[in-house]
Formats: C-alpha cells, structure tokens, sequence
C-alpha cells in the first residue's frame, strides 16, 4: 500500500461584498450590539445578494487555491465541495464547480457535515492522496447561510454569514504535510442545530415554507457545551496520534462558532490565545466555509511558516466534529 504523505499547496477565499452589521439586525430583532458582541465575538457578517449563489464563491476560492498552488484544473483528480446550502438538490455543487472551473479529469461530490464539512473532506483527500488514489484534491467549503436564516429567530440570526474557503491538497515529502486527522459524529443529537423542511421527510410545500422548517433551528445553549467538550477532545486525540504535544502548537485554527467557544476549546487544550486564530468579528458563522477562510487569511498574512504545527478543529450540525494536526 502507497503511504503518501499528503499537505496543503494552495489556498484561497471568497465572500460576497455585502456586510450585515449588529446594528442593522438590532432594527430587525430585539437584540443589540453589546449582547452580541459580548455574548459571540461577532460585529459583522458578510451577506450575499439576491442572485449570488453558493458555487459562484466557491468556484472564486478555489480558483484562486489551484493557482496558488500552480497548478491547472486539469491537474485536479478530486474536488470535494462541503456545504450544507448547495446551489441546488442534483446535481451536486460540487459537479457545478467543477464545470465552471474546467476540473475535467476530477471525480466531483459534496460533503454534509456541516461545520465540519470542511475538516471532513481534507481527512477524506488526505486518505485517497495517501492510498495513491488521487493526486490532486481540491477541498472548498462554502455556504450562503443568510438564505436560511430565520430573521425573526434572534437567537440564530445573529450568528451566521455567507462565503467560501478552499485548499488543494497534494503529495508532499514526509518531512511534512497531514500528521494525523479524526472525523466523528453523533446523530442523536440531530435537533441541536437542524434545518427540517426541503428533504423527503417533510418536502418542500406552501405549508413548510409558512412554517418556517426550512430556517435552521438551534438549541445554541447545549450545543455549546458538546461543541467545546468534543473540539478539546478530538484535537487531543489528533495530537496522541501524532506524538505531539499541544505546547507545541504554532497556530490553533479552530471553526468560528462563537468567541467563547474558541476561547473554551483553547483553555482546555492549554494553547495561549496569541497562538488562536479569530476572524469571528468580522464574518461571524460561515460553518464549512470558516476554517478555509481562516487559513487562507493565515497564509495571506504570514501567519503561518515553513515547519509550524497548525492544528484545525471544528464541530457542527449533526452533530459531527473533527480535527486535523499538520506541519506547514
Ligand atoms: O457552528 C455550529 C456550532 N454552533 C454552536 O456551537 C453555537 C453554540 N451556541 C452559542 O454560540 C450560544 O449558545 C448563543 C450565542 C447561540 C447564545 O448565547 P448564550 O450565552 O448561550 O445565551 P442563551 O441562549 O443562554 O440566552 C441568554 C439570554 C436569553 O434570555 P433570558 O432567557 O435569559 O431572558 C435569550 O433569550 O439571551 C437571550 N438572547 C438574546 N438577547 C439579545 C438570545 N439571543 C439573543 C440576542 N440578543 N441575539
């Protein structure tokens, strides 16, 4: 069995130019600026405009990541598209974002995992890279999150923006690349953060759409909790796989849900919060599309060196978590 060490060779992102800002939700919902600062971490959040769909900001990020990592489209054997607000049931959006990118070689699925989406697909990649059954991947999370949104509903409202993140994964030499990653999830607890109406269980009709079961619903207040026991736990778990140490950590890339989380995740691992990565404030919940985003905006600052430990977790929807430990 071929055991290639597979990494990270581009980046890239993109998010629709609109901002939703706290005080403009303040005139929608009761709630406020200073609730949602303190309580989230956010201030603003991208939203597109009618007429931008989900592929159109995922076709921009992964483009800009297969340049980066200078290669052709042709060059892709896989894209995987994690999103939870696909452009359309069939085909995949991942299938439309590989027409529009001429990915004409590269197998094309989407990944349901939610905030974990992302993190899903990389451990998935990485597998195939390793097993010499791909060599390129492209792996993008992207979401139009506003779509869904209940904006009579303030305890969601408040949380989530639209954008897209992507990365090409490749083989690598063995001096570094994926150290280990670790996927899990749980569907029991399915009613935690979930979207009822639009699949064949309750299809879409004038009735579901007056109901509202096609905004998601969340129970934020437990989800809180699972969220920050299961990033600590699994990222712990990553590291054990590897042999490494969370004192070793360069940069800690954990999913934005909530400034409070991150900072909780970060408390239990022992990691300094100069080493947490947090773009919250300004693109609030992106689910699958936040880690990409945030990595890219690494890589683009220079927040990330040759030879770090850069450590990704992420929980969501499902529910499901994961977590991926590399060497940059
Ligand atoms: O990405 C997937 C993973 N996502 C998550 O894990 C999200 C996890 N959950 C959270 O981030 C937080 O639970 C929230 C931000 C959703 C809520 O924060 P919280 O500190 O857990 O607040 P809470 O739900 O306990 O609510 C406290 C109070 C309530 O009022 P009462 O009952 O104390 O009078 C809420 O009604 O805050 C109220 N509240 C708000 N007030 C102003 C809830 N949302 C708002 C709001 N503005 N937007």
């Amino acid at each position: 069995m071929v055991n290639q060490r597979a990494g990270i060779l581009g980046t890239g992102h993109s998010y629709p130019e609109g901002i939703l800002t706290n005080a403009e939700l303040a005139q929608l919902v009761e709630t406020s600026d200073e609730w949602i600062t303190t309580r989230t971490g956010i201030k603003q959040r991208r939203k597109a405009a009618p007429g931008e769909y989900t592929s159109m900001f995922a076709v921009r990020a992964a483009r800009q990541a297969i340049e980066r990592a200078r290669l052709d489209p042709s060059d892709i054997d896989l894209l995987i598209c994690a999103t939870v607000t696909p452009d359309q049931i069939l085909p995949s959006t991942g299938c439309i974002v590989q027409a529009e990118l001429g990915a004409n070689n590269a197998a094309a699925m989407d990944v349901v995992a939610a905030c974990s989406g992302f993190l899903y697909g990389v451990s998935l990649a990485d597998s195939m890279i390793r097993t010499g059954q791909v060599r390129h991947a492209v792996v993008v999370g992207a979401e139009i999150l506003t779509q869904y949104v209940d904006y009579t509903d303030r305890q969601t409202c408040v949380l989530f923006g639209d954008g897209a993140g992507a990365a090409v994964l490749g083989p690598v030499d063995s001096s570094r690349g994926i150290l280990a990653s670790k996927i899990k999830s749980d569907g029991r607890y399915e009613e935690q953060l979930f979207s009822p109406g639009g699949g064949t269980r309750r299809k879409p009709t004038a009735e579901t759409l007056a109901a509202g079961d096609h905004f998601f619903k969340m129970k934020g207040n437990e989800l809180f909790k699972v969220a920050v026991r299961s990033m600590a736990e699994i990222s712990r778990e990553v590291l054990e796989k590897a042999g490494r140490k969370s004192d070793e950590i360069d940069l800690f890339i954990p999913h934005q849900a909530n400034q409070r989380i991150t900072e909780a995740v970060a408390d239990r691992l022992n990691v300094g919060l100069e080493k947490v990565y947090s773009n919250i404030a300004v693109h609030g919940n992106t689910s699958s599309a936040s880690i990409p985003i945030a990595l890219d905006e690494c890589v683009e600052a220079g927040r990330i060196k040759e030879g770090d430990l850069v450590l990704m977790a992420s929980f969501g929807g499902g529910v499901t978590w994961g977590a991926v430990l590399m060497q940059w």
